[in-house]
């Protein structure tokens, strides 16, 4: 579809959305999406399609469908489409996860989540340890450096850790804690390593092994895809999980962890999110999985080249702090004016039809660490489809506000 040099301008050609002239930096909240997501949702939606089965077309049709979505989410993440669980969102999926492990803890028991966390990945775990009568511990990050190290971690580890719930990238601020390290260092006491991969899948290739988590957790909105929430899971992990289930659905895994009836339509979406992505590479060789790797090697290169550019003109500004400045971070900038509140320069950039929102983005914990509060500060996050115009734009935008 694409040469291998990233053509950005036929990447934009994909997104109906971008026509409407926005300079779009509100990625890490959703991205916008390309015509044939909306393609396979609608031709889902209207061909003959019953609930999954084995008799009639119209059943086989459904779970092809779900068949082709686990096997999609298992090229992405390089996880075993058994162990794929589909849900209306991350936060749903968490809540529920944190729920049925929590029936098998019992006082003394820890849960420990972190402070650099989107709260999806936080107050699941709280709830579900204070029923339980578990005790919660804290991972903290340095507001200094933006950084979350493994000695952070370990800090909060015991005999008596259970899980750690942990992001594999921050929504505010970017930070991407050394998650292989860190995963040995939760095995090492017998816990269970839960990554919250909601950020970090828009930006970089996932090996889920290699990272080491138990469970990750994805959401397909925020690259390209439908509304809906995904976790993949280790098989022999989701087996031993007990989820309160109806009597007559099924035990399997992973349907055992999926409550009435999948949303089709949106599962064919996400197959074909991922498969917009593995063509990002253009011709590259290989199947998916290999299509995949080399697709998000360069929409790494290509998105932070464009935070470098957007950093150093950003810090000719006066009067602007990023607050997104640890060593190994996705394109998420955090800016916070000395004197103003964010929101102004949120309102004034959306006038001239460039989308930097301010907010703490549900990343609560993280934002009064920061010293902001929950006012947090503007994020700008970057998408493969941005471009030089959309950074000059929101130059141009900075710099006038700065002026005012
Ligand atoms: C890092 C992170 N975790 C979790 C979530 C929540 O995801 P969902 O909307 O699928 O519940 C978000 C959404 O912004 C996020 O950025």
């Amino acid at each position: 579809m694409l040469g291998m040099t990233f053509d950005v301008a036929t990447v934009r050609s994909h997104f109906p959305a971008l026509k409407e002239g926005a300079a779009h930096f509100d990625s890490p909240g959703g991205t916008q999406t390309p015509e044939l997501v909306a393609d396979a949702v609608h031709s889902t939606l209207v061909a003959a399609i019953a609930n999954r089965g084995t008799v009639t077309a119209a059943e086989l049709k459904a779970d092809e469908v779900v068949t082709a979505a686990r096997h999609a989410m298992g090229d992405l993440l390089s996880a075993d489409p058994a162990g794929v669980v589909f849900g209306r969102s991350m936060t749903q999926l968490t809540f529920d996860l944190a729920h049925t492990m929590s029936k098998e803890w019992v006082a003394g028991d820890e849960v420990v989540v972190s402070r650099l966390d989107h709260d999806g990945n936080v107050r699941p775990w709280v709830i579900a340890a204070e029923r339980a009568g578990a005790t919660v511990r804290w991972i903290d990050f340095d507001p200094e450096s933006a950084e979350l190290t493994p000695d952070d971690v370990q800090a909060q580890l015991s005999d008596r850790t259970r899980i750690v719930a942990l992001t594999g990238a921050s929504n505010l601020i970017g930070t991407r804690p050394d998650l292989a390290t860190i995963a040995d260092l939760v095995h090492a006491t017998g816990a269970l390593f839960y990554v919250d991969g909601v950020h970090l899948t828009a930006h970089a290739a996932i090996d889920v092994s290699d990272i080491g988590a138990d469970l990750f957790v994805c959401s397909p909105y925020k690259f390209f895809g439908p509304h809906c929430g995904v976790v993949a899971g280790r098989v022999d992990v989701l087996e031993r999980l007990r989820p309160d289930k109806l009597l007559p659905s099924s035990d399997a895994v992973p349907e055992r962890f999926e409550l009435g009836t999948l949303p089709y339509e949106l599962l064919a979406g996400t197959t074909a999110a991922v498969d917009f992505i593995a063509g990002l590479a253009g011709d590259a060789p290989g199947g998916r999985r290999a299509r995949l790797l080399a697709s998000m090697a360069i929409v790494e290169r290509h998105e932070d080249r464009l935070r470098e550019r957007t950093e150093e003109a950003v810090e000719e500004l006066h009067g602007i702090t990023i607050r997104s400045r640890a060593r190994h971070r996705t394109p998420t900038l955090l800016l916070t004016f000395d004197g103003r509140p964010s929101d102004d320069a949120y309102g004034f950039l959306a006038q001239r039809g460039v989308n930097a929102p301010a907010s703490s983005f549900y990343a609560y914990e993280a934002s009064r660490r920061l010293g902001l509060g929950s006012a947090g500060g503007l994020r700008v996050g970057f998408a493969p489809y941005n471009d030089d115009q959309d950074v000059d734009r929101l130059i141009e935008g900075l710099t006038d506000f700065m002026l005012r």
